[in-house]
């Protein structure tokens, strides 16, 4: 049996590992190579920074869910917690390379752009299923949030409120740093909308998005600050001081 194993993985190669043939294969232009090189080529670079976004955001969802999971799990609560903390770190950072695959798109010339963006037909972001799950995990700053309520749950399970939490700073420990990693992943997704506003705003104008919106104003209107009862308590602290200052 361990032989039997060992010679498996001594066969295996970086390409058959990671898939390398199928993975290549899958950046189809549909802009004709034949017309113009340049033009097709980027379209290859539109496609490969889309498939990047999606592939993180696979791995972010993925992450987030399973901080999620951890921060509800009633077992174990602290070791729980601190898993949890450090995938929504990771996420957050993650979150950093998505917000650079989208400043990275900036350099597609527009003039390629306006040839090849007939082609795309209907197919839009918005209709990215990750991101709507995405959305679901982070938005809205209240307790429909499901990581909101993850981080609920956790804080209340050590007999703190969200208000306790901000209050008490580092001196709670764990729910503490679960709330700071809360905040770094809602101003990581902030970050994405509004670099992608700018860049839809640097390639299309007041153009209609190809998903059939307004583009620029929708896209404004859905620009939100996930965490939204998270902050407002953050403002607490301050008032609290004023109250006990002498001046
Ligand atoms: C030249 C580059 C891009 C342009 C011109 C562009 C344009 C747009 C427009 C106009 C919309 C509004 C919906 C519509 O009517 O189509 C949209 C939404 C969206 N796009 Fe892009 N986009 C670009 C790059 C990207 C990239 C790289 C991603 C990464 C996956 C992405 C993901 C999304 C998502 C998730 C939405 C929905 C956002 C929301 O609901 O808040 N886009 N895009």
């Amino acid at each position: 049996m361990t032989e039997a194993v060992t010679e498996t993985i001594t066969d295996l190669t970086y390409s058959t590992y990671l898939q390398m043939d199928t993975l290549l294969s899958l950046q189809q232009t549909r802009f004709p190579e034949s017309t113009d090189r340049s033009v097709a080529l980027a379209e290859h670079f539109f496609i490969v920074a889309h498939q990047s976004c999606e592939l993180w955001l696979k791995q972010i969802v993925a992450d987030l869910r399973l901080a999620r999971d951890l921060l509800n799990a009633p077992g174990d609560p602290a070791g729980g917690a601190e898993d949890g903390v450090e995938l929504l770190q990771r996420a957050a950072e993650l979150l950093r390379v998505l917000h650079e695959q989208v400043i990275v798109l900036e350099r597609l010339p527009l003039r390629h752009f306006v040839r090849f963006r007939p082609y795309l037909g209907t197919a839009s972001g918005a209709q990215s299923q990750q991101f709507r799950v995405l959305g679901r995990l982070l938005e809205d700053g209240t307790e429909t949030s499901e990581l909101y309520r993850a981080f609920l749950a956790d804080a209340h399970r050590q007999g703190l409120s969200a208000a306790d939490v901000c209050r008490l700073g580092v001196a709670c420990g764990g729910p503490h740093r679960v709330a700071e990693a809360l905040l770094d992943v809602g101003n990581g997704y902030w970050r994405w909308k509004v670099a992608h506003l700018g860049l839809v705003t640097k390639m299309v104008g007041g153009q209609q998005g190809t998903g059939g919106t307004s583009g620029e104003d929708y896209l404004l209107r859905r620009i939100t600050l996930p965490f939204r009862d998270l902050r407002q308590l953050r403002g607490n602290p301050h008032t609290e001081v004023l109250a006990t200052s002498p001046v």
